[in-house]
């Protein structure tokens, strides 16, 4: 055989090869019907592996094996959405359902269009995170997450690794030209349980939901990591289409159940039970034949999306601030469920408040099962009435935290028995506190080891000296045995001691102290904010940051001059003076700076910070060239102030597109008003 004909029969292959896995893919899991076993499926992965590693000027961007390639990230490059991704306005019931049917219809009265029966979408509202996918030439170039609507992370290479969604548009005749398919990602219920199952068995935090396991999942620098994440991918809509292609020509000016078909012939899953409903009773009926499916769904959804089908009625509608006025989000009721309230147990936080805990029997609320659930404090117990033992109806919904709603009294057979508040710490017997006024008890012992515990777990998190490796387990095991007795004792942790704790081995343990070591420059804000001092949030210790520029002035703080500083209120004020006059805290302070712990300063431009000072600006609607939170900042680095809502003190109101009720109420009081381009000229 010629080498160019062996060469061409090996490209035949594999071009074969990837187009039979990628159907055999799309079987799978969009329409869930694979036609292959997985040993035959991974016995033809394994053949196309073997002659891309051959004959690497063959592999192809859609390959299967092209899905996880890339090294992991140093951070998400920002993506600008040239459509911004809007979000829903909700209906809570039937009425404001019925209400949002009415507001449709007379808006449309009021331009002309007498409608009575309005032909409206109806699809599941899916609880992930939203992205946007660019396809190239039917290529998928780019994924970006929602962000704040205008601006988003680049998540391209992590996108990738997800099963459901293609690498390349199913298409005979390619798609030309740009189509942005847009949707959510998401963990079904089943996998989200296993995934804590298995994070649970290797000592790691479990996520509090699916929506969080696939943010986090998204999120991950590996995507390495994230393609081993069981993620699945809805789309529901459409945003920048530049493309000749003869599905997608007149897409926009087509009826919007006509893309959904678009969509799904592209290779995409939209939401099951997608369908056109015509008028107010239908669109109810929809509404309450949606929720008796939810729990049988096999991913979470907290209501039903319903939009306008005919695109150009949706044009008369328009939108809102920062929602169209064609469609809605009408939720399902929160989930509830009656179980055993087994136990009481008092958690010991990182500031000595003893938190009840309600030990649930297992239950499934909403697809996840709860078996823990916060009391609050004691006056909570007390005003829900609830005994140990008693069955109680527990909920959540969304991401809210579950909670224990109320006894089923009419159930009590004579043996609840009231929960006694302890008199002691249950960590370290100490004799608890209340303060006066407050509802919460607290353990005063500062050696308390919960305290501990919690206060280096705190200290570790992300937004604070960001400890790789440094969880809950880690903290348990270091406390447990006392190689960490106080904070600084962290900064002398060697190798060799941390090796001869069970479980672990020499790379584990260089890591933590490598991960420990590295936290020792971190910015003065992120320190300030690990410092644990109640009421300062990261955003209070960016502001005591910015005032103090270094760690030395920072502890010279009083309560007078932190009065001073514009957005610190006298509670944070007397609460970050107590803790600066705590011997024990400024001891903590000094020996985490002997044992190296340097904080970066921060260096202000003085010349930047003089150019808005003492201007106090208002933003309202989007902006073109920033996102919200960008421009924030940048009024910030130049020495302004921004505020949230107008007043007579108010400098400047700066309107973006779509501007709210701001305006309006800047025009009232004649405070100045801005073009985002008029801001930009300021810096
Ligand atoms: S349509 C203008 N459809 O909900 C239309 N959004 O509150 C905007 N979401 O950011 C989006 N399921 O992440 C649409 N079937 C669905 C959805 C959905 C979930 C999310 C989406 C969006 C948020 C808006």
């Amino acid at each position: 055989m010629s080498q160019t004909h062996a060469s061409k029969t090996i490209k035949a292959r594999v071009d074969e090869l990837v187009s039979s896995l990628n159907e055999h893919a799309y079987r799978y899991y969009v329409l869930s019907q694979p036609t292959i076993s997985d040993a035959e499926y991974d016995e033809l992965f394994r053949e196309l592996q073997r002659l891309e590693h051959a004959h690497p000027e063959y592999v192809r961007s859609d390959s299967p094996t092209q899905r996880v390639g890339g090294k992991p990230l140093e951070g998400f490059a920002t993506v600008r959405h040239r459509i911004p991704m809007l979000s829903l306005d909700n209906a809570m019931n039937e009425e404001e359902l019925r209400s949002f049917d009415d507001q449709v219809r007379r808006f449309l009265a009021k331009e002309g269009i007498e409608q009575s029966d309005i032909e409206y979408t109806v699809e599941f509202k899916f609880d992930g995170v939203a992205v946007a996918l660019t396809y190239e030439n039917g290529l998928l170039i780019q994924a970006a997450t929602r962000g704040d609507g205008t601006i988003g992370e680049d998540v391209t290479s992590n996108v990738r690794t997800i099963k459901a969604i293609p690498l390349k548009l199913r298409e005979e005749s390619e798609p030309q030209g740009t189509c942005e398919i847009r949707g959510e990602v998401l963990f079904r219920k089943r996998e989200f349980e296993a995934l804590n199952a298995e994070r649970v068995a290797r000592g790691e935090e479990s996520f509090a939901n699916p929506r969080n396991a696939a943010s986090g999942s998204l999120r991950q620098l590996d995507p390495q990591e994230t393609a081993k994440r069981p993620l699945w991918f809805f789309a529901y809509g459409l945003g920048v289409v530049e493309s000749e292609h003869r599905k997608l020509v007149d897409i926009n000016a087509r009826p919007l159940n006509d893309a959904m078909k678009t969509i799904e012939s592209f290779g995409f899953s939209i939401s099951p039970g997608f369908r056109v409903v015509r008028g107010v009773s239908q669109l109810v009926s929809a509404y309450q034949a949606a929720e008796a499916e939810r729990d049988s769904l096999p991913f979470e959804v907290d209501g039903i999306v319903i939009k306008v089908n005919d695109t150009r009625l949706q044009k008369v509608l328009g939108f809102r601030q920062r929602s169209p006025r064609w469609a809605i989000a009408a939720k399902f009721k929160p989930v509830e469920a009656v179980t055993v309230l087994e136990d009481i147990i008092i958690q010991v936080g990182r500031t000595g408040a003893l938190t009840p805990v309600a030990v649930l029997k297992p239950v499934r609320v909403g697809g996840v099962i709860v078996s823990r659930a916060t009391l609050h404090n004691q006056d909570e117990i007390e005003r829900k009435g609830v005994l140990i033992g008693d069955s109680v109806v527990v909920r959540r919904q969304g991401d809210v935290i579950p909670a224990v709603v109320a006894p089923v009294t009419a159930a009590r057979t004579g043996n609840e028995r009231a929960f006694k508040f302890p008199t002691r710490c249950p960590e370290c017997e100490s004799s608890v506190e209340r303060v006066p006024g407050e509802a919460v008890i607290r353990c005063p012992n500062a050696k308390c080891p919960a305290k501990l515990h919690n206060r280096i777990l705190h200290f570790a998190t992300r937004d604070a000296m960001d400890i790789e490796g440094l969880g809950d387990k880690m903290v348990a095991l270091l406390v447990e045995h006392n190689v960490v007795r106080d904070l600084p004792s962290l900064y002398s942790l060697r190798v060799e001691d941390l090796q001869k704790l069970p479980r672990m081995g020499e790379l584990s343990s260089r890591n933590l102290v490598d991960g420990i070591e590295q936290s020792k420059t971190r910015p003065l804000d992120r320190f300030i904010f690990a410092l644990g001092i109640r009421h300062v949030g990261s955003k209070t210790a960016a502001v005591l940051a910015r005032h103090c520029k270094n760690i030395e002035s920072f502890m010279k703080l009083t309560e007078q001059e932190l009065l001073t500083v514009d957005e610190i209120g006298p509670e944070t004020a007397h609460s970050i003076a107590s803790f600066l006059s705590d011997e024990n805290e400024q001891e903590l302070v000094r020996a985490l700076r002997e044992r190296g712990v340097r904080p970066a300063e921060i260096t202000i431009d003085q010349k930047k910070a003089a150019t808005l000072s003492g201007k106090t600006f208002v933003l309202t609607g989007a902006f073109a060239s920033m996102s919200r939170k960008e421009a924030e900042e940048k009024i910030v680095e130049y020495g302004g102030k921004v505020s949230s809502s107008v007043s007579k003190k108010t400098s400047f109101v700066v309107a973006g597109e779509s501007p709210g009720s701001k305006l309006d109420n800047a025009r009232a009081l004649g405070v100045a008003i801005l073009s985002e381009d008029e801001l930009l000229k300021m810096f």
